[in-house]
């Protein structure tokens, strides 16, 4: 243990028990014999350090350092830290518990450039991920029995740790982050809120020029988004050509909608459920008012006010097909979007046309995108499509830091990566 970032002489007493200082020494030296028989017991492989907050993973990966070793003597030290990640793993070891320094194991392992354990790390968020989404959602069912209560508790305990609700589609996350604006209690309280589907809708609403903010100044669309919604639509629509039929659910700043007018398509059908947002969109000076609403055939253009939930079933009976779907809405966890290409997709979509929805799931931890990133892709295969990925540059830099910039008067600053990976998605075969 060359390097331990947490120190051991000494603590047996004072804080760390001898118990957890065992598995991180061990863990950090990559001792898998001496690992095992600890790790049988349950709750071991998750220990934390009380002072840095390492898990035997963050243990595990810190300690491993390449460099100076000759090439052979590399190839076992790496083999030896990728055994003990994966015996952590199999016993049970949470992906996404964070240290003290706002790490899980795999922001440390990127950070330090060990690519190969990052990997294993987003794999075990795949399969813990993919678990939770078989075992039926994310919250904890007050008034449940004990036995399901404390199955969700510890599921809703690994959804919170990192990237927000582990979960959350589009514009929202539950991450709490320091907040840069308003008096301090205020703030805290705002802090505290998640945002949900039903309090969101019931919200008030601020327009400005560059985004639209709920209640709490949650960014619900962001004008610098614009780049993601032109690309969006290029390649939704190739050659952007007329007469399409396109389906967008989730108004917001309208911005992918005028793009989608630009086209001229034969249907254009907008979903939006926000009293506010469909406020807006009947005052005089709208673009999508009544002149839009009759400048094609009956029901050719139409707002649909509504839930989606409740709309689409209505549009599935009617009969309704389109070329194009875009989903982007607010305050709505995975198991939505889920739904949404699952149940309702199949039957909305024309068998050649394309689906396309905001891919901001964990868009603030770059292990959590990559882990969402990938849950998204199987279930959309077990769901019969394809998906497509093109990376869009965002200049993160130039947008400020959290409070600053195009953050300022947002409460979070939902997006933190260089890059978009814009989600494309057709039928199989
Ligand atoms: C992120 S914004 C959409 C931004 C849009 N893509 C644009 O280019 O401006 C999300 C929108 O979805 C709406 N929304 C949220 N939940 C909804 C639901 N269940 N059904 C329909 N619309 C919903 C919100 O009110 C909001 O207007």
């Amino acid at each position: 243990m060359d390097d331990p970032a947490f120190a051991l002489e000494g603590e047996g007493s004072e804080g760390i028990d001898i118990n957890t200082q065992t598995i991180l020494l061990h863990a950090s030296n990559h001792d898998v014999a001496a690992l095992k028989p600890l790790l049988r017991i349950p709750g071991n492989a998750s220990v934390q350090d009380p002072e840095t907050g390492f898990t035997p993973l963050h243990a595990a990966i810190a300690a491993y350092k390449d460099g100076d070793r000759v090439e052979e003597e590399e190839e076992v030290n790496i083999e030896k830290a990728k055994s003990t990640i994966e015996e952590l793993f199999f016993s049970g070891a949470i992906w996404n518990d964070l240290d003290k320094n706002d790490e899980t194991p795999g922001c440390l392992a990127w950070r330090l450039g060990q690519k190969e354990l990052y990997q294993m790390c987003v794999n075990a968020g795949v399969r813990a991920e993919m678990l939770l989404g078989l075992m039926g959602g994310y919250e904890v069912l007050a008034g449940e029995d004990s036995e399901e209560e404390e199955i969700d508790v510890e599921v809703e305990a690994e959804a919170d740790n990192a990237g927000g609700e582990n979960g959350a589609n589009g514009h929202t996350n539950t991450e709490e982050h320091e907040l840069a604006v308003g008096p301090a209690e205020e703030v805290l309280e705002a802090e505290k809120r998640v945002v949900n589907s039903e309090d969101y809708l019931n919200s008030n609403l601020t327009f400005t020029d560059t985004a639209l903010l709920d209640e709490d100044s949650n960014g619900v669309m962001m004008a610098w988004e614009t780049d993601i919604m032109r690309r969006s639509v290029d390649l939704l629509l190739p050659g952007l050509p007329p007469g399409k039929r396109i389906l967008n659910i989730g108004f917001g700043m309208g911005i992918i909608d005028r793009m989608f007018a630009d086209t001229k398509p034969a249907t254009h059908h907008i979903i939006e459920a926000h009293p506010a947002v469909l406020a807006k969109l009947q005052q005089p000076d709208s673009e999508f008012g009544e002149k839009w609403t009759q400048s094609a055939e009956e029901g050719r253009y139409k707002i649909h006010a509504g839930k989606w939930q409740d709309v689409c079933p209505l549009l599935l009976q009617a009969g309704e097909v389109y070329d194009v779907i875009y989903f982007d809405t607010f305050g709505e966890d995975y198991s939505q979007l889920k739904y949404f290409f699952t149940e309702i997709v199949p039957g909305l979509l024309d068998a050649d046309g394309k689906f396309g929805f905001f891919n901001g799931l964990g868009a603030d931890r770059r292990v959590c995108y990559d882990v969402y990133g990938k849950v998204v892709e199987l279930d959309l295969c077990e769901a019969g499509m394809d998906v497509e990925w093109v990376d869009v540059e965002v200049p993160v830099e130039e947008m400020g830091k959290e409070g600053e910039g195009e953050w300022k008067g947002v409460r979070r600053r939902y997006w933190t990566l260089e890059v978009y990976r814009l989600p494309v998605a057709t039928f199989m075969g």
